[in-house]
């Protein structure tokens, strides 16, 4: 008596690690839920192997959820946010005007509608989403800071040609918007650049929690 007790809960754990680790597939074989961000302008596809015209496009350094994998291609989810009557155009967050993704009108329809959000600085009700598609496995990255590293260089190399480097978190993430909307053509910045610089600001932002760790 006495002994016994405690044996039975013991077998019960390891028969429960055992099951945990062979229920958990391996990284490589199943990516499944997996956070990657596009390394560039992504173009989003209803199939694998992008057959006809994509239903929609990813900005560049925007996260993705992984569903599945085939061949060279990554079925992705996109989170976002839209206003009412303006469905096409996902932000990352509710009242910031950072770009995620654009989608085609037909895609529309498809989009899973997730919580709404009331911006308390307009009053406005944004509708959080998800849409799901394939993209092209070779433009996505596990690693964000890199995208954020050339960002930088930008900021640091091209916009310090009339005044001295602006500091990000000194405005707000849809001051930006307007702000690049001028500069980015005064430095002579092309789409790419543009939109990544872009996010990197928004992100970085005073009404976004950003510091840029660089001053
Ligand atoms: C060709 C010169 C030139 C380049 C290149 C340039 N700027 Fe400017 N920038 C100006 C001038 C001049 C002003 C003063 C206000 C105005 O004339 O619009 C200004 C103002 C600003 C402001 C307005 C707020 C403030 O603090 O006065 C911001 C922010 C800014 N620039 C950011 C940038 C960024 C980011 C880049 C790089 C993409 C950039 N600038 C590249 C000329 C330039």
């Amino acid at each position: 008596m006495g002994a016994h007790p405690l044996r039975l809960p013991s077998l019960f754990l390891v028969i429960a690690a055992l099951t945990i680790c062979l229920a958990v597939p391996g990284r490589a074989e199943s990516p499944a839920g997996e956070t990657v961000y596009a390394a560039r302008t992504l173009g989003l596809h209803a199939e694998a192997g992008g057959a006809g015209k994509p239903v929609g496009r990813i900005f560049i350094a925007t996260p993705l959820t992984v569903l599945d994998r085939s061949s060279g291609w990554l079925k992705v989810e996109v989170k976002g946010w839209h206003q009412e009557g303006a469905e096409r155009l996902l932000y990352d967050l509710p009242g910031k005007r950072i770009r995620s993704a654009l989608l085609a009108k037909s895609a529309v329809a498809s989009l899973r509608p997730l919580e709404t959000a009331v911006d308390p600085d307009s009053g406005l009700t944004w509708y959080g989403a998800a849409f799901a598609g394939w993209v092209e496995e070779d433009g996505v990255t596990d690693d964000r800071e890199p995208l954020w590293e050339r960002a930088w260089h930008t900021f640091s190399t091209k916009c310090v040609a009339c005044h001295q480097r602006r500091i990000p978190h000194h405005y707000t993430a849809n001051q930006w918007v307007s702000f690049l909307k001028i500069m980015g053509e005064r430095a002579a910045l092309d789409d790419e650049e543009h939109q990544l610089l872009l996010n990197f600001l928004q992100h970085h932002a005073s009404d976004t929690g950003g510091e840029t760790g660089k001053e």
